[in-house]
């Protein structure tokens, strides 16, 4: 059946812009790392694009990687964006990025000119799009000058494959020497993505600081732990879940503990008082910095999409709810 968004989809959803730039992003972003890929069921992925959009969800982030297998998450997404939303086109925030392995040989990944233009032309043909919102260079590449890196980035946007540049997890001395690169160059850096959670805050130790003097907006990923932020490990661990689809090990060396899961028993119950659940408490406490221009969440249901934009009603912490959240991960 054809698709009609909401009309209401403008009406609820808080966009921030990025940095300094013209840029707005909703403060809840899509990403498509999981659950869009070739082994995925199109269906369900289609359902929770269609519904993210409604909801006023303008960003979708994906990379050239994402899957499995590689590649197939951006097919996926062209293919729904060819079906249903193809008129809206203007009203999307689409980003890719380069920079893990993607084909054999010397080109396929880190940061050169080489791999990062051709990996740029490979997602736009898979995704069917004329251009990129934003372009990522996926991490550093400690033996590429950053020149380079960002020389590429340059020439994306100016050859007009991107309309924006953006740099994922770099630390905050490559985030300053890149900026500055990018400022020369006349291509700004629009945004820094790295991962941002409750139980992984290596941003607050400088990162933040010199986006804002820089003027970067900041999208932080994976703001649930990949979901041990949320109440659904608290009893035991579901089968139609990350951790047991994956057979219980995560990327980024993430795990579910017995320190954790009594962490996030107590963090729940501060969520209810605050009338939010485990997940929205989390993302609304990832957006509680001024930079923080947006949340990039993953989901594998519609429902959770919906959670996710709810988290929205109640962004504000009172000062003894932070120190109670600081307590609980401290102890
Ligand atoms: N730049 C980078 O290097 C990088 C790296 C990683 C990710 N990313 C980006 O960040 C995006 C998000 O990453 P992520 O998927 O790790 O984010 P996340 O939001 O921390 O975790 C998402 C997962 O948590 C579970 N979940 C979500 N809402 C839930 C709820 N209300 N209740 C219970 N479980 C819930 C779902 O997994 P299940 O239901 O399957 O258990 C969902 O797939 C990616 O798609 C990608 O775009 C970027």
């Amino acid at each position: 059946m054809n698709y009609m968004p909401a009309e209401s989809r403008y009406e609820n959803m808080v966009y921030r812009r990025s940095g300094h730039s013209g840029l707005k992003l909703p403060a809840i972003t899509l990403g498509l790392w999981y659950n869009f890929g070739g082994v995925d069921t199109l269906e369900n992925g289609r359902e929770m694009i269609r519904r993210a959009f409604d909801l006023g969800i303008t960003h979708f982030d994906l990379a050239n990687n994402y899957g499995p297998p590689p590649g197939s998450a951006e097919e996926n997404f062209g293919r729904v964006l060819a079906e249903d939303l193809k008129p809206y086109r203007d009203e999307l925030v689409i980003s890719s990025k380069a920079g893990y392995y993607m084909w054999p040989g010397p080109y396929g990944e880190w940061g050169s000119r080489k791999y990062l233009v051709a990996s740029c032309d490979q997602s736009l043909k898979r995704m069917g799009l004329d251009y990129l919102d934003i372009f990522y260079s996926h991490r550093p590449d400690p033996n590429t000058p950053l020149e380079e890196t960002m020389g590429a980035l340059d020439y994306i946007v100016r050859s007009g494959r991107a309309l924006y540049a953006g740099i994922s997890t770099y630390d905050p001395e490559q985030t300053r020497q890149a900026a500055a690169i990018l400022r020369d160059l006349g291509t700004p850096c629009l945004i820094h993505q790295p991962r941002y959670n409750m139980f992984d805050r290596w941003i607050e130790d400088g990162l933040l600081d010199v986006l804002e003097q820089e003027g970067i907006g900041c999208i932080g990923f994976s703001p649930l732990c990949q979901g041990i932020l949320t109440d659904k490990y608290l009893k035991d661990i579901p089968e139609e879940s990350r951790a047991a689809k994956y057979d219980g090990a995560f990327h980024w060396g993430d795990s579910i503990n017995q320190d954790r899961i009594e962490k996030v028993r107590k963090l729940n119950q501060l969520a209810q008082a605050r009338g939010q659940s485990m997940a929205q408490m989390a993302i609304a406490w990832t957006l509680r910095h001024n930079t923080m221009t947006s949340a990039l969440i993953g989901a594998s249901r519609v429902s959770q999409i919906e959670e996710a934009v709810s988290a929205l009603k109640n962004l504000q912490f009172d000062g003894g709810e932070l120190q109670q959240i600081e307590r609980i991960l401290a102890a």
